[in-house]
């Protein structure tokens, strides 16, 4: 699979980030089971705790629309180092891993962690969020 275009997408979306306080702008592109691509960036608050990761703001506009089933989730973030390449990966924190583990098979769902389209590490979401808790343990 080939995930330039999820890439492109979360860091056209992190140069919409609304961060006045970091200045650390975080784009996410997440991919439906149906092929749609939903971008979402990081939005801060003047109380800090109630900032929003990109990951969540992604996710949150796709369940809004109906989408329940995702396979991929590209992040970008950080600060540019140079030629337009970040100079470090950005991996979810970890109320983005659970609340992504909602919504997804995690032996399957892809998290890509990207610099630049050329330059990037691919995880699964069990990789990140071991022996996790979720829907099944609950039943569901
Ligand atoms: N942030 C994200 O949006 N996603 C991540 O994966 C890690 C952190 C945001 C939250 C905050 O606005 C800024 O990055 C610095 O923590």
């Amino acid at each position: 699979m080939n995930y330039d275009k999820l890439v492109l997408s979360a860091m056209a979306a992190r140069e919409k980030a609304y961060v006045p306080y970091s200045k650390f702008k975080v784009g996410a592109a997440l991919l439906t089971d149906e092929g749609k691509i939903y971008g979402g960036f990081n939005i801060e608050c003047a109380a800090y705790s109630v900032c929003n990761c990109a990951e969540r703001t992604a996710l949150f506009r796709a369940i809004y629309d109906g989408y329940r089933n995702f396979s991929a989730i590209a992040v970008v973030g950080g600060v540019e180092a140079e030629e337009d390449e970040l100079s470090s990966y950005c991996p979810p924190c970890g109320m983005c891993r659970q609340a992504l583990r909602e919504f997804c098979n995690p032996d399957k769902m892809k998290i890509i962690l990207a610099k630049s389209v050329t330059d990037f590490k691919i995880f699964t979401l069990s990789d990140m969020l071991p022996e996790s808790f979720g829907p099944d343990n609950l039943g569901k």
